[in-house]
């Protein structure tokens, strides 16, 4: 444990009462000054503690940053998080940063997460506005045994993931809208951005990278999406816990991910299903340079949209934009 972990420990223990700081520079063998530098680096970490010549330190508030340490505590997955978590005040990408890590051999369960993002990428060669405080914005990197073209599935794998974390955490309607976006009353809450390396017949590694809007408030959203995007904040007119959220994030994940695993995609496909609810819904699916309209017949096991236009004409669609035209 480093200086820093072990003085929060010791002053997590302390429970609302003053640590004096010779007690805590001889239980960690350090210097007094020592103790006292350490602790301003804890309060520039976020963590509010105050600081009294005479009594000590007094531990009010744990940070609402998203710190390894902080993300580790409580964390009941045995993969996802238990290695490495790389944390950022500021990236560009956490999946840029996460296939860096990857490409260097870091293990699956890796994790990267930051506070903010200069270059957040979306779907579909988008941006993904990343201001800092009210988001999350985290990478997982996974090494699953499949082909490169079963990678689709751990996409959609996600998005019902993210979405048991809203549902058991909050009481807001979570939607999936094809493939992966997390929607709350139409709007769009989280999105997911699965990235692949293959090696000849393999897949060598996904990265999952998932931004949800948590505290964001209306103002804090890019104007361009300002009428199709919403947060937790914005939903329920409270602040949520991020780290309670990620937490919950990467325990479904996991819990997901193995079923997968051991299970296969058919017990993890249905509930997509009842969660996208899309299946006998006309559509207008907006293609990288067209678009189709017709009645969603299916999603089938690959994870692919089944689409029926006016004149029967079936067709099985891999990726796009989905608008809801109503039921038919
Ligand atoms: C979408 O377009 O809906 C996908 C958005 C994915 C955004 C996340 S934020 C963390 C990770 N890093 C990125 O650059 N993008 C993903």
């Amino acid at each position: 444990m480093s200086t820093k972990q072990q003085l929060l420990v010791y002053l997590k223990e302390g429970k609302g009462t003053w640590v004096s700081g010779e007690f805590l520079a001889h239980k960690i063998a350090v210097s007094r000054s020592a103790v006292w530098k350490h602790i301003a680096s804890l309060k520039d970490d976020g963590y509010v503690i105050e600081s009294s010549r005479k009594k000590g330190y007094l531990f009010r508030r744990t940070s609402d940053l998203l710190l390894a340490d902080e993300i580790r505590e409580g964390l009941s997955t045995n993969v996802l998080g238990k290695g490495e978590i790389s944390y950022f005040r500021e990236t560009d990408s956490t999946n840029t940063r996460a296939k860096y890590l990857a490409n260097e051999g870091a293990p699956e369960g890796t994790v990267v997460v930051a506070e903010k993002q200069t270059q957040g990428r979306g779907r579909r060669g988008r941006t993904w506005f990343s201001p800092p405080g009210g988001g999350i914005y985290t990478s997982i990197i996974l090494r699953p045994p499949i082909p490169p073209n079963e990678a689709p599935k751990l996409t959609l794998l996600t998005s019902v993931a993210l979405a048991e974390a809203l549902l058991s955490l909050t009481a807001l309607k979570v939607k999936i809208k094809w493939p992966n976006d997390i929607l709350i009353k139409g709007r769009k809450v989280a999105g997911i951005l699965t990235e692949i390396s293959t090696e000849m017949d393999r897949i060598g590694y996904v990265i999952i990278g998932v931004g949800v809007n948590v505290n964001t408030p209306r103002e804090g959203l890019s104007p361009d999406i300002a009428d199709t995007a919403t947060s937790v904040l914005m939903e329920t007119g409270k602040v949520f816990p991020r780290i309670v959220l990620l937490r919950a994030f990467l325990e479904w994940l996991e819990i997901y991910y193995e079923a997968f695993k051991t299970k296969g995609f058919d017990p993890i496909l249905s509930r997509w299903k009842h969660l996208a609810d899309i299946i006998g819904r006309r559509i207008r699916v907006d293609l990288m340079d067209d678009v189709r309209t017709g009645k969603v017949l299916d999603v089938d096991k690959d994870g692919f949209l089944i689409l029926q236009d006016r004149k029967g004409t079936i067709e099985r669609i891999i990726s796009g934009d989905v608008t809801l035209l109503g039921q038919e």
